[in-house]
């Protein structure tokens, strides 16, 4: 997909040269205008290039298996910097030119450009936070742990190799969560809650500077491997940090994300299996929590099958053998049958690689996973249904305790039909129209929709009015195309908010109303 450049080389050549312009509408940039900032004084512009939107602004060979170093000359108006997945400058040049260099080789997706009215703050020696002044300082509180996160991480997995790690804050366009780009991670504004409730985000994106960034992909069917290993390393690192208990509620989560995928494609459906055959697809189309979670799970099994202490050296002579190269799933499998297997029969049964890879559906070793703090929640849930009152609640169950993943479990175990007068009750005890957080507020607008509970339109709309975090938009949109009443709803919100959204998220959103997806 895209156009091929063909270049006649002779033997000896050495360079080539190749002269281009971008167009305006290149799919992997969103030019934003000052309103669509969080300062809304001053222009914004970034890119997303993963999986295959490199092309769309810059010539490259853009394939995950294909790595280069750049540097670029980028001239910007002097009240912007510029900033890249390279060596990044902390304050605005005077002539608003800036020179990047990126001396380690990556593959295309990981090229990446912003440009803003941002402002730099060191966190600690090696990280720090990126973010317009409106939103540094509460963005520095937030990610305060940044350093510990890097310092814990190379604990676990051997050497962080790309020197510095930084932080983006991006307007709330940002098509994802987050994104890896190498020394600068890129992230949406909507994980910043207040209470640092939704930083293992920030955990993951790090822990892609070894899967992923270090040892890559080959092809987007090989994706699992970015992205399993890193929700895997991922989880890791919050139980290093923030304990079991914690890490523990995270792979529930994850654990209901995947089972609601596999009912929505269908358990016989190819794409559940994680090694995947995009040929002629767009590979965004093919990218489900399977790789994520069930790559998450296959890891989990590994972890088991030998314990802890010989899975974690694996990992990191895995880490430290494949730097800097493609691994593909064929390439995994015999690293796996010499490192661990090793033709031991009872490790292999335990294991039952081809199941996970090359079978369908979740397979029937995969490990059970339990949260105490949700067993809790389930408890809650279970009085509230018997008409137990708030205060009542709040005393039995601790309810002024619990992280917002309890109280995203909470709404996402509510009875499967609630009424507007129950509706109200929970908001009114619990708050979720108004919540600041993002993932409770998606989830919760969901029902919103589903049961007419018409209080939180308002606000609903004006989230889909601000936030293109294609997560959020996708089952909100999809909720509301399900009624003639709901889709009249979405097309009118969508109609004023879809300037607003990055190429990546109207590509999805377009084809929810045009009954595509
Ligand atoms: N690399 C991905 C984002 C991505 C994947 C962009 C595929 C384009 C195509 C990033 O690391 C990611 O997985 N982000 C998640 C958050 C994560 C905590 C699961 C997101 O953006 O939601
Ligand atoms: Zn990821």
């Amino acid at each position: 997909m895209g156009q091929a450049l063909e270049i006649d080389i002779l033997n000896d050549t050495k360079f080539v040269t190749v002269n281009y312009e971008t167009k305006p509408n290149a799919a992997a940039l969103q030019w934003l205008l000052p309103e669509q900032t969080a300062g809304k004084k001053k222009p914004f512009l970034f890119s997303q290039s993963q999986c295959i939107l490199a092309r769309t602004w810059l010539p490259c060979q853009d394939s995950p298996s294909v790595r280069v170093t750049y540097d670029a000359r980028i001239s910007v108006p002097k009240d912007l910097m510029a900033l890249m997945s390279a060596e990044n400058p902390t304050k605005k040049s005077a002539d608003g030119i800036y020179n990047f260099v990126m001396k380690q080789a990556i593959p295309s997706y990981l090229i990446a450009l912003a440009v803003g009215d941002v402002e730099f703050k060191a966190i600690d020696a090696r990280t720090g936070v990126y973010a317009e002044s409106v939103t540094l300082e509460k963005s520095l509180k937030e990610f305060e742990d940044l350093g510990k996160m890097v310092d814990v991480a190379e604990k676990i997995y051997g050497k962080y190799e790309w020197e510095r790690y930084d932080l983006l804050v991006l307007p709330p366009s940002f098509p994802f969560g987050g994104m890896e780009n190498p020394r600068l991670t890129f992230a949406t504004p909507t994980i910043i809650a207040g209470d640092k409730s939704l930083t293992s985000l920030i955990a993951h994106e790090l822990a892609h500077s070894w899967s992923g960034n270090l040892v890559t992909n080959e092809t987007w069917n090989d994706f699992w491997l970015n992205e399993g290993f890193t929700v895997y390393f991922e989880r890791r690192i919050i139980e290093a940090l923030y304990g079991k208990d914690y890490s523990d509620m995270l792979a529930l989560l994850g654990y209901q994300d995947l089972q609601k995928d596999i009912e929505e494609i269908g358990a016989n459906n190819k794409d559940t299996k994680l090694l995947l055959d995009l040929r002629q697809r767009d590979p965004d189309d093919g990218l489900t929590e399977i790789a994520y979670e069930k790559g998450f799970f296959f890891l989990r099994t590994i972890e088991e099958a030998i314990g802890r202490e010989k899975f974690d050296i694996f990992v990191k002579e895995y880490f430290k053998t494949f730097a800097f190269q493609s691994m593909n799933t064929q390439k995994f499998i015999q690293y796996l049958e010499e490192k661990i297997i090793k033709g031991d029969k009872n490790i292999a049964e335990k294991i039952k690689y081809q199941d996970w890879i090359l079978g369908v559906g979740l397979p029937s070793n995969c490990p059970k996973t339990t949260s105490k703090n949700f067993e809790n929640v389930d408890l809650a849930l279970k009085s509230w249904e018997k008409g137990e009152k708030k205060d009542s609640l709040m005393s039995k169950f601790k309810l002024e305790k619990w992280s917002s993943h309890e109280w995203l479990h909470f709404i996402r175990h509510l009875p499967k039909t609630l009424t507007i007068k129950q509706m109200e009750s929970l908001d009114k005890d619990f708050g979720f129209t108004k919540s600041g957080n993002s993932e409770l507020q998606a989830a919760w607008y969901v029902l919103a929709v589903r049961f007419g509970y018409e209080v939180a339109y308002k606000p609903m709309e004006a989230f889909l009015l601000d936030v293109g975090r294609r997560k959020f938009l996708t089952p909100l949109y999809t909720e509301m195309v399900k009624t003639p009443k709901g889709k009249e709803m979405g097309k009118k919100i969508y109609e004023k908010s879809r300037k607003n959204y990055h190429s990546v998220a109207t590509g999805t959103i377009d084809a929810l109303f045009e009954g595509k997806k």
